[in-house]
This record gives structure tokens, sequence and C-alpha cells, in this order.
């Protein structure tokens, strides 16, 4: 992994206590229902889910250990994602979790599984781009998971992807899918014109683009997977930061700095181009108001789950 993959390994991690507190309940619950419902009626067949973009595979743990799954004695959990060495993060991610939450794990040529009180998961990481693993994986999936990773996608061709692969009544979540709005505080007099050029970054042919949340709640029905159940899950950061809020913040505004820095001076879409001078002037506010511990930060997103007709 480059220097670049490990920060953004960093960033997964402190991200995680900020999906935990914005990721829509009453949605979690529908697939937790829906679960349980399966459950029942295929009694003695494994749950088989696969995450896409997964990560170091936080939404995994996060489903296990709240206790979505629990109607399920035996889970095959595939994890896809396309960054090299992201692997081995993820199974460093699992073992440190697995032995902190009591549960056995054991290496298996393609992962490893783990068990506890009579539940047993396991765990394989392919490292591929989600359209070849798509290509070759069964259709033989229950649940497909894409937790924040649909806007940097081709939105209908991923989605047509995914849902080719789920068996009936398959259900597909989207948890913190970005949904069109990026503010900060302390406000900023430059704030419309770089967020807007942010924003206009995240467009493009193979881009979902920046109201993904919203566009899949007519992209789902459309491709045959009607939406069950969706509500909005948006980051919200404000101050008092401990160091994992810090880091954190400190990588969204290097998100906006790689990325309106690359448009610098280009004409962005609709919204006016941003000039070097306004993009420094804005990060070096904002990176004050950060070690100023003042800096407070709202992303909006939508969790989406939906379920093959
Ligand atoms: C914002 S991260 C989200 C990771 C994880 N779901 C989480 O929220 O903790 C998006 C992930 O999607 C992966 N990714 C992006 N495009 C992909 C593609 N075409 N195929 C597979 N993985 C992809 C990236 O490598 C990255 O790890």
């Amino acid at each position: 992994m480059t220097s670049h993959d490990d920060r953004f390994v960093h960033y997964l991690r402190a991200k995680e206590s900020v999906d935990d507190r914005a990721l829509h309940r009453p949605t979690l619950a529908s697939l937790e229902d829906r679960l349980e419902a399966r459950a029942e009626s295929r009694s003695g067949e494994p749950l088989r889910v696969v995450s896409v973009g997964a990560g170091t595979g936080a939404m995994c743990r996060r489903l296990l250990s709240w206790g979505v799954f629990d109607a399920h004695d035996e889970i095959k959990y595939v994890l896809v994602d396309r960054t090299r060495g992201m692997a081995d993060n993820a199974a460093a991610a699992f073992a440190e979790w697995a032995r902190a939450a009591g549960w056995t794990a054991e290496p298996t040529s393609n992962g490893f599984r783990i068990d506890r009180h009579g539940r047993s998961v396991s765990l394989t990481y392919v490292t591929s781009d989600i359209f070849e693993a798509m290509a070759v994986l069964p259709k033989a999936i229950d649940l497909v998971v894409a937790h924040a990773v649909l806007d940097v996608l081709p939105l209908r061709r991923a989605v047509a992807a995914l849902l080719s692969r789920l068996t009936d009544d398959g259900l597909f979540y989207a948890p913190i899918t970005f949904d069109g709005r990026t503010a900060f505080r302390p406000s900023h007099p430059a704030d419309d014109a770089v967020l807007g050029a942010y924003h206009e970054t995240m467009r493009g042919d193979d881009r979902a683009g920046p109201d993904t949340g919203t566009d899949l709640l007519t992209a789902l029905p459309d491709l045959g997977a009607p939406v069950v159940a969706a509500g909005g899950s948006d980051w919200v950061v404000h101050p008092p930061h401990d160091d994992e809020a810090r880091l954190f913040l400190d990588r969204i505004l290097g998100f906006v700095e790689e990325s309106v820095g690359e448009a610098v001076g280009e004409a962005v879409g609709e919204a006016d181009a941003v000039d070097r001078e306004t993009l420094d002037g804005w990060l070096r506010a904002r990176h004050d108001a950060l070690a100023g511990d003042e800096l407070a930060y709202v992303a909006h997103n939508l969790d989406v789950l939906a379920e093959l007709d």
C-alpha cells in the first residue's frame, strides 16, 4: 500500500464512529426484520452476503456487533475491494475485533472463519473491481451491502450488476450514500465557490455524482428492486474534537484539496472555477479552525434498503 492508502485506512478507522452515530436506525431495523423473516423461510440455509467497496470491513463488524444477523447461525460474507493491500488491513481489523468481542478466529484457504455462541461466519476478501467480481460470483447472494461507495461508481451499471447476483427477494443495502450537501462552520466567504466546485468534481461518466442517494430512490425500482426503507444518515462532526474526529476532518479537507486542487482554473460544470489563491485561503482558514477546535462539518447522506421484486 502507498502512504496515501495508509492515510486512507486511518480515515476509514476514524470514520467508524461518525458512521455509528449517523446510520438511519429505522432502515437498519427494517433490514434486521427482513433477515429474520428470511431465516425462518429458509431455515438451515446460510445467509450469503457480499459487501462491495468494503474497505477494511467496518460494516460487517458493525452488523455482527449490533445483532443484525442474529437470526442466522451460518453466514458466508464476501468482501470486495479493488485497493491492493486493503485485505491485510481488513484481516488485522477483524483479528483485533474478534479477540475483543469473544469470537474464535481460524484461518481458511481464502480468509478466515469466526465463531461465537454457535454462530459461524466465514469471511472471504476478494481484491477486485466490483464489475469483475460480479461477473464471476454465482447468482446466490441474499444481501448486497454497498457502504459509502456508490457515488464513485457508474450508478445504473453498478446497481444492475449487483442486483443481477441476488437470489429471489434478495436485499440491497446502501448505507452512507452521499447526497449532495457539504457544509462547514464557521462560514467562509468562499464556501459556495469551493464546495460547489468540490461537488462538481464528483461528476463524470463513470461516477454517480453528488446526488447519488436521491438518485438511488428511482434507479433501484427502475432496475427491479423497489425501495422498502430509506432515511437520512448525515455526518455531523462538531467541536470539541477527539483525535479521531480531528483526523477524520483533516482527511475530509484533504479530499477537498486534492479534488478541487486538480480542477483549479478549469471550468467545473456550472460552478465557477476556483483559483488557487481562493482555494488556499479557504483551506488555511479551515485548518486554522480545526487546530483551534472550532470546525464543524455536516455531510448529507442517505441509507437505502431495496428488495428484489
Ligand atoms: C469511501 S471507501 C468506503 C469503504 C467502506 N465501505 C467503509 O465505509 O468503511 C470506498 C471503497 O470502495 C473501493 N472502491 C472504489 N471503487 C471500486 C470499484 N470499482 N471496485 C471495487 N472497489 C472499489 C475503494 O477502494 C474504497 O476502499
